[in-house]
């Protein structure tokens, strides 16, 4: 049976849910994307999805139909992949960018930033981490930087 409200618990609802989109609004989604959230969603992350591993990844998840998610996120910063991948994604799998499958461009290091994702895919179901920097000569030369590339990412994430 329908379900009736009183006026004023109708605009108590009203107020509640314009108060949540402003809130959403004003942190980091532009005036499209929350009409996103209000759609019953299942997100997947892939973290470096535009890198070797990730995109095969990627094009497994798709042509196997998406088990079970609504989107899959790929976040990447790019530092050793392309975005040229995703267009190759979308054709090899016959899906579209900003349909099936977003992507991100995201250093998992900026909380600021990664926090603005999970907020704008909510809600985040899984993620698979993929991006890190793999290169032995420099992670010999830089350590450092691998250390805090690669494990600070993945603390930032977690
Ligand atoms: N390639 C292999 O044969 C292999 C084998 C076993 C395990 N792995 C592991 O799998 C992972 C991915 O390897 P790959 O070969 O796909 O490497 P890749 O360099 O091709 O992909 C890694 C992706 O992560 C991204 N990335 C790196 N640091 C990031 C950060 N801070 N924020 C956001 N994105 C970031 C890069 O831009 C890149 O697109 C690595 O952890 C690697 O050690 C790889």
């Amino acid at each position: 049976m329908k379900k009736r409200f009183t006026r004023p618990r109708l605009e108590l609802l009203r107020s509640n849910s314009l108060k949540i989109l402003r809130k959403i609004k004003s942190s980091c989604l532009n005036t499209n994307d929350y009409l996103i959230i209000m759609v019953e969603s299942k997100t997947l992350l892939v973290t470096g999805g535009s890198g070797y591993i990730g995109s095969h990844t990627m094009v497994e998840l798709l042509a196997g139909g998406m088990y079970g998610f609504t989107r899959i996120v790929i976040v990447d910063n790019l530092e050793n992949s392309s975005n040229k991948v995703l267009d190759r994604i979308a054709e090899i799998t016959g899906t579209q960018l900003n349909n099936q499958f977003y992507f991100e461009e995201v250093d998992l290091r900026n909380k600021e930033a990664l926090d603005c994702v999970f907020t704008k895919y909510e809600p985040v179901h899984s993620v698979i981490h993929f991006a890190g920097l793999k290169a032995v000569g420099v992670s010999v030369s830089q350590p450092l930087y691998y250390y805090e590339n690669n494990v600070g990412g993945t603390v930032t994430l977690l």
